[in-house]
């Protein structure tokens, strides 16, 4: 049927009309909130790359766990800034780490609040690689070990309830599942960044993890911006491999086309990490004055939403989630 039978603007001509028919609608389900935890106390220490995210100590974490979780949004994400960092990144599996306590406290002073934590290696590297290096690269099956440790320690020493490897390292997936197994924690899923790009929108959050690389880059194990079935392996070899309980495309709106190519092909959800330079380069340009940084905002989440993920990682998720509240 075409014009002039058929008038799609029939079905816009008013906001109840345009509600009803919306195939996509954002709820505080959808998202994680991501934290930056750091030695101390009442520390609130601002992010200049990213206005309104900060790094938090404990209590302070706490305090905004609390705030996440009467806002309805289901879970946090954790990233730990370490007392220290060495080259074997030890305070990453440090039962007494940054990460690990925050857990705990978060735990203790939250109702049902989930708690994902980033099972890497480059916030507690000196180097700030994803992992062991051995000459001029980081060592692959040798950092499977550490992040096996560093996967157990959440879960045990924190009573973490998911854990997300972000390290893109072969076969981590099958090791972190091996040593869960191992220690009883059969339970625990497994948020595998399955497709994650080595990008410059992650700028923002190398400052406010503190996790620049000294030297070289992370080409050689993050993937190259301009594969796309690449990605269908690296999330199949999760599944098959190690049983990922979800599977993750990083950054997201980037990469729609892999959002929707895994929610297609597989039976997993898919989550979305809509990254740190996605977020900073909206708060600029509204700051610019050139769009209302709000509306770019529900929209970016609105389409990576609607090109299939079931959960948006997302600096964003408080202020999606009071203005979906208030509609
Ligand atoms: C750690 C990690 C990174 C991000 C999440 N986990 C940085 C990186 O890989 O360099 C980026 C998240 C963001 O930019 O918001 N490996």
């Amino acid at each position: 049927m075409a014009f002039p039978i058929d008038r799609p603007r029939r079905l816009r001509s008013s906001e109840t009309m345009r509600r009803m028919v919306r195939e996509t609608n954002l709820n505080a389900n959808d998202f994680i909130y991501p934290l930056f935890v750091c030695e101390g106390e009442n520390i609130k220490k601002p992010i200049g790359s990213m206005p309104d995210v900060y790094q938090m100590s404990v209590d302070v974490v706490v305090k905004e766990c609390q705030e996440v979780e009467a806002l309805g949004i289901p879970a946090v994400i954790l990233f730990g800034i370490p007392a220290f960092k060495d080259a074997e990144g030890s305070e990453a599996y440090n039962e007494d780490g940054i990460v690990q306590k925050a857990i705990r406290a978060i735990k203790e002073n939250t109702e049902k609040l989930l708690v994902v934590t980033d099972v890497c290696m480059c916030e507690y590297t000196d180097h700030g690689h994803c992992g062991i290096i051995k000459g001029e690269d980081v060592d692959n099956d040798e950092t499977l070990k550490h992040l096996a440790m560093e996967a157990v320690t959440h879960a045990k020493a924190g009573g973490a309830d998911i854990v997300a490897p972000s390290d893109m390292m072969d076969g981590r997936v099958d090791v972190i599942r091996e040593a869960l197994d191992d220690h009883g924690f059969e339970d625990i899923p497994i948020m595998s960044y399955s497709v994650k790009y080595s990008s410059a929108f992650y700028g923002p959050f190398r400052e406010a993890a503190e996790s620049t690389p000294q030297f070289g880059d992370r080409k050689s194990y993050q993937m190259d911006p301009g594969n796309r079935r690449e990605g269908l392996k690296e999330a199949e070899q999760d599944i098959l491999e190690g049983g990922a309980d979800f599977i993750m495309v990083k950054p997201a709106l980037p990469y729609l086309d892999l959002i929707s190519d895994l929610k297609e092909n597989f039976d997993r959800p898919v989550a979305a990490y809509h990254v740190s330079g996605e977020y900073s380069m909206i708060i600029a340009a509204d700051r610019l004055g050139w769009l209302d940084g709000h509306k770019a905002m529900m929209e970016s989440l609105t389409s990576i939403k609607r090109a299939g993920a079931d959960i948006i990682i997302t600096y964003y998720a408080k202020e999606a989630a009071k203005a979906l509240k208030e509609d």
